[in-house]
């Protein structure tokens, strides 16, 4: 019979050693190298983690020569266009989607838990008005575990839903908060009679006192297209695997430390712009271009090796085809165009680089296409969202991924600290 194990030889000093490839139910399988170092005495090379498999997960499943995305089974076409967000987050939780009855019980805790305690609300005055909504965010995700200091046990569940909950439901505020704060206006406080996402954008964007849904011009309502585009981008964004931040989360879980704390380096990590700091850069960079005669220069800027001007929102580790996220906002951006009258410069640029990079050898060869980031913000910048909370949406909808992979982490009797080695090459 075949054995399942691959076997690696020493050229020096002709040893031999075999291992085990463990299958994986979808996607490549691994080889089980963890007694590496004790039988060879050496390590294994991989910065960047390229090629290595940090846990074992039953979550989220790419497929990035495919382009696919799953959540627990289910394909992110399916969700995004048959399912809201909280029942996503209910899926990621619970690995089934709700009942109508439990949607209805699982709203309602959202709704509840939303209000921020008044000492936190009070830490918001410390920051200066022009802190970045990101860094607040984090700063006030961190103080979170000044109140909620919770020594969860992970054999009830009822004690860590209640903790993905609470999280879950309190970070639109706090982002919300933090965006009020870096523009000096009062705070709005979440509102029971709305979901999940009017309330979010009825926290960013209402005037104090009266009825809520005023945009800054105090005029326009919360368009129903508005609601279900933003909750769109958020179940686009809750989870993707083994990313950089949810490794992050990860590595943090490893070590002990409060769950809101490893959310914060979560959000923390996510700030770069070569992970979800991204759409920010989009947007900055569709500005810095300017106009749609300056693309050309501006892509000859990204071909060329010797200058480190990269196109935001194009590439990515795992897709070597179409981020299915992308297709999906790219679909939703042509449906906005015409309800939101979504026509501007930037748009035309985004698409004048979309339509050269597509056909270019420099793009076709190197498989880099667009990415969520890239349709993200033109589609944020209709709704009126200014670029500073693009990556603060990200991290709304993203919690409910780290949050669950956490979860997944700390009940996974095999884990261990995470503590890489090195190749050591200095003096
Ligand atoms: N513009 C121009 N060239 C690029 C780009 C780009 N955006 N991305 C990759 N390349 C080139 C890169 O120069 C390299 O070329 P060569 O082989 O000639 O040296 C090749 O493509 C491979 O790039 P890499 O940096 O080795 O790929 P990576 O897997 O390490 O990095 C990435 C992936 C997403 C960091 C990178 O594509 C990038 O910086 N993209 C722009 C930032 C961005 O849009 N990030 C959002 C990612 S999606 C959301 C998320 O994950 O949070």
């Amino acid at each position: 019979m075949q054995k399942n194990t691959i076997t690696l030889t020493n050229n020096n000093t002709g040893e031999t050693y075999e291992y085990n490839i463990l299958e994986a139910t979808r996607g490549p399988s691994v080889v089980d190298i963890r007694t590496f170092f004790k039988d060879t005495g050496m390590f294994t090379f991989d910065p960047g983690y390229t090629s290595t498999a940090s846990c074992e997960s039953k979550i989220t499943f790419i497929d990035g020569g495919k382009g696919e995305l799953r959540y627990r089974s289910f394909p992110i076409e399916d969700l995004a266009t048959e399912h809201t967000y909280l029942e996503t987050c209910f899926l990621l939780l619970n690995s089934r989607l709700p009942t109508k009855e439990e949607l209805t019980d699982f709203d309602l805790e959202i709704r509840h838990r939303a209000f921020l305690h008044e000492g936190l609300r009070h830490l918001f005055n410390a920051f200066p008005d022009n802190a970045h909504p990101m860094a607040t965010l984090s700063a006030s995700v961190t103080a979170l575990a000044t109140f909620y200091n919770d020594h969860l046990d992970m054999e009830h569940e009822e004690e860590y839903l209640e903790m993905a909950h609470r999280i879950i439901s309190k970070i639109p505020t706090i982002a919300a908060f933090a965006y009020r704060h870096s523009i000096g206006t009062p705070f709005i406080q979440p509102d029971i009679d709305l979901g999940f996402t009017e309330n979010f954008l009825t926290m960013m964007r209402a005037y104090p006192g009266g009825k809520m849904h005023l945009s800054p011009n105090g005029h326009d309502k919360i368009k129903e297209v508005e609601i279900r585009a933003m909750d769109t981008i958020f179940t686009l964004h809750a989870d993707h695997e083994q990313n950089a931040s949810t490794t992050v989360v990860r590595n943090v879980a490893s070590t002990g430390a409060h769950p809101y704390v490893a959310i914060s380096s979560g959000i923390s990590a996510l700030w770069g712009r070569a992970h979800g700091g991204a759409n920010e850069s989009v947007i900055a960079q569709l500005e810095y271009i300017g106009s749609v005669e300056n693309v050309e220069a501006f892509i000859k800027r990204a071909k060329d090796p010797n200058d480190n001007f990269r196109l935001m929102g194009f590439g990515h580790r795992v897709y070597k085809n179409f981020d299915p996220r992308a297709k999906i906002l790219k679909g939703l951006q042509d449906e906005l165009k015409a309800e939101l009258n979504l026509d501007s410069e930037l748009m035309a640029i985004a698409s004048k680089i979309e339509e050269i990079a597509l056909n270019d050898e420099y793009f076709v060869s190197r498989k880099l296409y667009p990415n969520i980031d890239f349709y993200s913000g033109v589609i944020l910048t209709a709704l009126q969202i200014p670029k500073s909370m693009f990556t603060p949406i990200f991290v709304i909808g993203r919690t409910v991924g780290w949050i669950t992979q956490w979860i997944e982490f700390k009940q996974d009797k095999t884990s261990k600290i995470a503590r890489p080695r090195q190749l050591y090459t200095g003096d």
